[in-house]
């Protein structure tokens, strides 16, 4: 079985930037800099031939590059803990592109996704006893901006779970048409 899921990577000097605002402390479960990325559509475990019909209809999406920042954080705080992440700017054409991912993972034979589509970074994990460390972090962090980037291409990633945490490996990756 292949764990995948689609994604954006930021450029290397924007994930530098997520990496600096990112403390010492061991409390939180921050994310490697090799697995920042901003997650169009989490596809969850395939077999190989369903993963090849993916992989193929992703290569039939049509969009193009657009420019994003990423800007302010925020918390997806639940019971036994949550994420923080980062935000981005602007949102309709991060959400056109995802929804074109959707239609093809859709054409693929994939089961349409009901929840609705919030982009964002996520940049660390933590567990229910650390909110008040995660709520500090927001308020040290709350002006987070990054210059404009180019998003010319989306990928197909393989999430391989290990004793070590998770692994993303890049499947395959997609362009977009450069802006006229
Ligand atoms: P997250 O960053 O909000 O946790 C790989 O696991 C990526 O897919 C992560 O970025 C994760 O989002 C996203 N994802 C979305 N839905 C998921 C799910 N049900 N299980 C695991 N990851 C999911």
């Amino acid at each position: 079985m292949h764990r995948l899921f689609i994604a954006i990577r930021p450029p290397e000097d924007i994930v530098d930037l997520l990496i600096d605002i990112m403390d010492d402390g061991p409390e939180l479960r921050w994310v490697a800099a090799d697995n920042v990325h901003l997650t169009l559509r989490f596809i969850g475990e395939v077999e190989r031939p369903l993963a090849s019909d993916i992989a193929d209809a992703l290569g039939r999406v049509r969009a193009e590059a657009f420019a994003l920042r990423l800007t302010g954080v925020g918390m997806f705080d639940q019971r036994n803990g949550g994420a923080l992440w980062a935000g981005v700017e602007p949102k309709p054409p991060v959400a056109a592109l995802a929804g074109k991912v959707e239609r093809a993972c859709q054409s693929a034979g994939i089961e349409p996704e009901h929840r609705a589509f919030h982009p964002h970074i996520t940049i660390a994990r933590y567990r229910r006893q650390e909110r008040s460390l995660a709520q500090d972090f927001l308020e040290r962090s709350r002006g987070f901006l990054t210059r404009d980037f180019t998003v010319d291409r989306f990928i197909l990633f393989e999430s391989r779970l290990s004793r070590h945490g998770a692994h993303y490996e890049e499947v395959a990756s997609y362009p977009l048409a450069a802006k006229e």
